[in-house]
């Protein structure tokens, strides 16, 4: 180092701060009267110490730079890092804090590529025969950068979408209830938005389905499973919960869809009940699974007829990779039905996934509904059958309703996927019990 400092200091200074640089000659003179004076030590050997320092910093400055982020860089290059990964194992991906495009990406040609090849009649005659309502549940914080990326992607496959906001907004047709935003007014929110689409539009669709501003639905496969169902049974769907209501709850992220017969009696019997929650305090989704239950909606079972779930309250991911969720995770908890691991866990015709980012929409979007696998060509299952409201209810589920009960030939009768409750509670208790005996508390 010395040796080092010794070969540089003999270099003239205009080598190194250019010739024209007077501050330097000044600068050096003035240090050399100020340590002259207090010490008396030669000023050569203070020179030789002052530029020891400078270039020792310049040196280490270089070095530094090649292994740091370069702070001379402007700052929109010093932000291509990579994004910094999120752990939380409910919110999930990198890309959840990366706002939407700008610009919408557009549409693929019906006449193009595969899309040529493709045959949506069934799709449409279901779109005219169960007709879907959504609403989605945003704010005005939310209208630009997650509403309007709802709007550019599914939301043109619901028969009707509503934007649920406490603002109009010409940019996503926003509606303006008449509550106070926050996330304790989610509830209140709910109340008037059901009473909202009871007043302006019960007759423009058969099934009403709630979602979130980072809920993505293929509208499609929700149609498919209500096919079985008519408007008029008292029920609802969605990704069942079971703690707090006796029947269960449907989460409020993956969504939940009510028959225009559950809309009805929300607005009429529900909201002025007092077992219903008054006030607009309370988790929304715990509170309409209450409403639902003292008026005797039924909490449907989504899942499909291998038993797979379809409505889901994470991304994908995080229901399809095995372990990838800790085993106290509260959502293993708190679901109604045993969720099996990896590709069991979802339905080929799943219909809904929550804590999808703005990007992820797109993302989706083209997975879904553009790329296409060459030479697998899929051929729709044939549509399952109606289910009459004895199909699906017990005798003391019903209500104001009064069919007959069901007896054990028309239990055998059923579609695999509609157990009874008494089949269910029985079930649940002895798979829960069975996880908990069998896994360590980590
Ligand atoms: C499209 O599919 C429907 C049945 O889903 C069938 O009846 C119809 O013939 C098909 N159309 C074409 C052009 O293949």
């Amino acid at each position: 180092m010395v040796n080092w400092l010794k070969i540089n200091t003999r270099c003239p200074s205009s080598f190194i701060f250019g010739k024209s640089s007077s501050n330097w000659r000044n600068f050096p003179d003035e240090v050399i009267n100020f340590s002259g004076s207090r010490n008396g030590s030669h000023p050569r050997t203070f020179i030789t110490l002052l530029f020891g320092t400078v270039l020792g910093f310049m040196f280490a400055t270089l070095i530094s730079s090649t292994t740091m982020r370069q702070p001379w860089m402007p700052e929109s290059y010093r932000q291509r890092e990579p994004p910094t990964i999120v752990s939380d194992p409910h919110t999930g991906n990198e890309l959840r804090g990366a706002s939407g495009p700008e610009q919408d990406v557009g549409q693929h040609a019906a006449h193009e590529e595969a899309h040529a090849h493709e045959n949506a009649s069934l799709a449409n005659q279901l779109k005219r025969e169960v007709r879907i309502l959504c609403w989605v549940m945003t704010n005005p914080n939310n209208h630009k950068s997650k509403a309007l990326h709802v709007k550019r992607t599914w939301a043109s496959r619901c028969n009707k979408m509503l934007f649920m906001s406490s603002v109009e907004d010409p940019l996503i047709d926003s509606i303006a209830l008449p509550v106070s935003e926050g996330r304790n007014n989610l509830w209140a929110k709910t109340k008037e938005a059901f009473k909202y689409i009871y007043q302006h539009h019960l007759d423009d669709a058969d099934w009403f389905m709630k979602a979130d501003d980072d809920t993505y639905v293929i509208v499609e496969n929700l149609r498919y499973m209500l096919y079985s169902y008519s408007p008029s049974h008292p029920i609802y769907f969605g990704c069942r919960f079971k703690p707090y209501v006796k029947q269960g709850y449907m989460s409020g992220g993956a969504g939940y869809v009510l028959s225009k017969e559950a809309v009805k009696r929300f607005v009429e019997d529900a909201i002025p009940n007092p077992l219903c929650r008054q006030d607009e305090d309370g988790a929304e989704d715990v509170e309409m699974g209450r409403c639902m239950e003292a008026v005797k909606v039924l909490a449907g079972d989504s899942r499909d007829s291998v038993g797979r779930g379809r409505f889901f309250p994470f991304v994908p991911e995080h229901h399809l990779i095995p372990n990838h969720v800790d085993k106290d995770f509260w959502y293993l908890k708190y679901t109604y039905y045993k969720p099996d691991e990896g590709l069991e866990c979802c339905s080929d015709n799943a219909i809904s996934f929550h804590y999808v980012s703005p990007n992820q929409m797109y993302v989706l979007d083209y997975l879904i509904y553009h790329l296409r696998p060459y030479g697998i060509v899929g051929h729709s299952q044939p549509l399952p059958k109606k289910f009459s409201l004895g199909d699906i209810v017990r005798v003391d589920d019903l209500g104001k309703t009064t069919p007959k009960p069901s007896n054990p030939q028309q239990r055998r009768n059923r579609h695999s996927n509609l157990r009874d409750q008494a089949t269910n509670e029985i079930q649940k208790d002895v798979t829960y019990s069975h996880i908990e005996a069998k896994e360590p508390n980590t």
